[in-house]
């Protein structure tokens, strides 16, 4: 569904992405890992339209969306879960899903089916999105990706800063959305996390891509481990 060849991304003069591949197939959840710095957003970034690589190919659905600006990729049905959740403080958890709705075409997962999925949404809905705690915000920002009827969703570490029963809670809701058929690309530093969800996995290191296999695999490679990514964080 996603396929990202060779793509090198600058900011300024500053060569961040030095030379990305990496295929996202159809209905599976790949998780790129790595440690701060090394290039993770940028790679998001590349892939939406908002620093757009300057050599190498973008193909979503085999359409090259390399250089497309950022409203038209939007609406290409790519759900973004953006770093640091970005939902609108001042507005309601209602008003930050109407506006979602607002930009959706045909067949948006509607708000039942969205307070069906996080029940703590419904009974917040009048509450402002700095009224929220941490969970509630990121689940408020996945809700959001999700009401533009997305078929892959680029979550760009949806666990950071939140407790071990939160983690557990994304990491189930990663795997129902997975079991809807939805194909996700799922940046992280909780390597448990990534571990128990999905089906392939890349380390990062300095705008390359180090090392790849399954999760499993990785998780048993104390030396990538140790190297690439710190010590593992359990949930
Ligand atoms: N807007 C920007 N302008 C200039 N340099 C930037 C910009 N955003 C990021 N960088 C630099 O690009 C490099 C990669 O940053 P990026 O945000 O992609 O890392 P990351 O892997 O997502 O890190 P983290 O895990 O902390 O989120 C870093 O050296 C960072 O300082
Ligand atoms: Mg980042």
């Amino acid at each position: 569904m996603l396929k990202v060849s060779n793509i090198h991304t600058y900011y300024g003069d500053s060569h961040v992405l030095q030379g990305i591949s990496l295929d996202v197939p159809k209905g599976t959840v790949v998780a790129l890992l790595g440690r701060n710095g090394v290039g993770k957003t940028t790679l998001v970034r590349s892939i939406v339209g908002f620093t757009p690589p300057r050599r190498g190919q973008v193909l979503f659905n085999d359409v090259e969306i390399t250089r497309m600006a950022p409203y038209q990729i939007g609406r290409m049905k790519i759900g973004l879960v953006p770093q640091g959740r970005r939902i609108f403080p001042s507005l309601t958890v209602n008003e930050n899903l109407a506006i979602a709705l607002r930009n959706s075409t045909e067949n948006p997962w509607d708000l039942q089916k969205i307070f069906g999925l996080f029940p703590a949404l419904k009974e917040r809905g009048k509450n402002k999105g700095n009224e929220l705690s941490g969970g509630e915000q990121q689940m408020l920002a996945i809700a959001r990706a999700l009401v533009s009827n997305p078929v892959l969703l680029l979550m760009d570490e949806p666990t950071e800063g939140l407790a071990p029963a939160l983690v557990r809670e994304v990491s189930r809701l990663i795997l129902r959305l997975k079991d809807a058929g939805m194909t996700i690309l799922l940046v992280e530093q909780n390597i448990a996390l990534a571990a128990k969800v999905a089906d392939e996995a890349h380390v990062m290191s300095k705008g390359t891509i180090v090392y790849s296999s399954s999760p499993r695999e990785l998780w048993e490679n104390q030396e990538v481990k140790t190297r690439f990514l710190g010590v593992p964080t359990n949930i």
